[in-house]
């Protein structure tokens, strides 16, 4: 076990403050000690990213992408390492781990090089002695919030565009799973990042978010979590009228349509569902099948879902990990016992144990769901999958719709017309068909409706960090 410390202005920091211990949620074990910062370490750390961000700002794009590239070959030098610290402060197996690894790292490759395809605009003008022109300009100080649920690839999500657009940054990761993100801080370190560019703080999340919100020195708050907090965040941005990119909450509609390859369908079902044993925001949390494949869909998912192993994520041979902590575990369990009370029927699954210290739920395929039911309408975060059978593809489309999240959605079809019309009329930030793990370093991700403000990733991830400025030029 050992005891972390806060990254603030090049130095660890946080020695004197009382800890707070991070637990594996497979064993209950203590495998780490974070400080407990508050407004004052928060206030530090803008203040150091106030201080760096003239200088960073002033370098090159290639510059900067110096830094970002070495941070990047370090991150796959220690790629195990990162992956192991992940698997016991979260529980994600281990393979998985090590995918999130070199997926988080992808972010940080990816923007330093589309740092230098930041362009600005030339726009023709309507009197011959003027010139106008469009600039681009980092942000400034920005603050990212992050979840438990991807430690490592939510952060360099926000923190590799950053940093590429000439952004200095203030890091709050989630008390649950802090210990990847400053491990990342130690790599930062080593990759030679000037100091006061890259600060970390931990703690008391309404203290350290209390500071960011009020400060005017912070111009950006990037965060992933919750459609509720993200709430707040809105109302608090409004005294300095901060930049706000919101990444929050999702209901993810899969539909699976009478012309389905039904095998494809349940690869995709699985491959979406069971990552991070449900715990994601973009994975299948309704599944609408079409009556003439419903029984062979529900065959084959129970099939697929009997074979995955639960267990320690330490396990190689484990698909399925523990939830992040017991509230997670009540959770899960109240949406399947409302479920059961409101008609469903349990085709696999449905058992929480808590063997060991750990809080495990066993991967669940739900029959004859009906919108009635909790999880047909909240997030389940866990490994639970509801079946409801539909008759028509517009029903399968107003039902998917009825939800006031927008993230993600899947589409099942073999007919390029039928997907095509659905998608069209889905209203939803990312859609998946016949394809269940649609994440990309280059691609936008985010969502609609309540589901977020903004995109990350793709071009539109580092425009997040740019302001733009006109410049009308006189001329003789
Ligand atoms: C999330 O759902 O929270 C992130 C998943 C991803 O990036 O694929």
């Amino acid at each position: 076990m050992k005891n972390y410390l806060m990254h603030i202005n090049g130095l660890s920091v946080g020695e004197n403050l009382k800890t707070q211990d991070v637990t594996n949620p497979a064993t209950n074990e203590i495998v780490g000690t974070v400080p407990v910062g508050g407004e004052d370490e928060a206030n530090q750390a803008i203040d150091a990213a106030h201080d760096a961000f003239g200088e960073w700002s002033n370098l090159t794009a290639y510059d900067r992408a110096v830094y970002l590239k070495r941070f990047h070959e370090l991150m796959l030098e220690n790629q195990e390492d990162l992956a192991r610290t992940m698997t016991i402060e979260m529980g994600k197996p281990i393979n998985e781990s090590r995918g999130e690894v070199k997926y988080a790292a992808s972010f940080i490759e990816w923007f330093a090089e589309e740092a230098k395809r930041v362009y600005g605009e030339t726009i023709p003008t309507h009197v011959s002695g003027k010139r106008l022109q469009v600039w681009k300009k980092p942000i400034g100080v920005v603050a990212a919030i992050t979840p438990w649920n991807f430690p490592a690839a939510m952060l360099t999500r926000k923190m590799g565009p950053a940093l590429a657009a000439g952004c200095t940054i203030v890091i709050k990761p989630s008390s649950e799973s802090p210990l990847t993100a400053m491990k990342l801080m130690e790599l930062c370190e080593e990759a030679g990042f000037p100091k006061g560019v890259i600060n970390l703080v931990t703690g008391s999340s309404s203290k350290i978010a209390k500071a960011v919100m009020e400060s005017e020195k912070v111009r950006k708050v990037t965060f992933t979590g919750s459609t509720e907090v993200g709430k707040i965040l809105i109302k608090q941005s409004a005294d300095t009228v901060k930049n706000l990119s919101l990444e929050l909450g999702g209901h993810a509609p899969l539909i699976v349509l009478d012309d389905a390859n039904v095998d494809v369908a349940v690869k995709g079902v699985m491959a979406s569902k069971f990552r991070n044993a449900g715990q994601t925001c973009i994975c299948a949390n309704r599944v609408y099948v079409q009556s003439g494949v419903y029984d062979e869909f529900v065959e084959k998912f129970a099939k697929a879902v009997n074979e995955l192993k639960v267990g320690n994520g330490e396990d190689e041979s484990v698909d399925v990990g523990p939830l992040i902590n017991k509230a997670g575990l009540e959770k899960v369990n109240h949406h399947v016992q409302d479920a059961i009370d409101k008609g469903a029927s349990i085709v696999t699954g449905g058992e929480a144990s808590t063997t060991d210290g750990g809080v495990f739920f066993t991967p669940t395929v739900i029959g004859d769901a009906d919108p009635s039911m909790v999880m047909m309408q909240e997030e389940t975060f866990g490994p639970v999958a509801p079946v409801q059978k539909v008759e028509t593809q517009d029903e399968a489309i107003a039902l998917a719709n009825d939800t006031p999240y927008g993230l993600a959605a899947y589409v099942f079809t073999e007919s390029v017309g039928r997907g095509t019309r659905v998608i069209e009329q889905l209203n939803f930030g990312i859609v998946g068909w016949n394809e269940g793990a649609p994440s990309a370093a280059q691609v936008p991700f985010g969502g609609m409706k309540e589901s977020g403000i903004g995109r990350e990733g793709g071009h539109d991830g580092i425009e997040a960090f740019l302001e733009t400025q006109y410049v009308a030029i006189g001329m003789e």
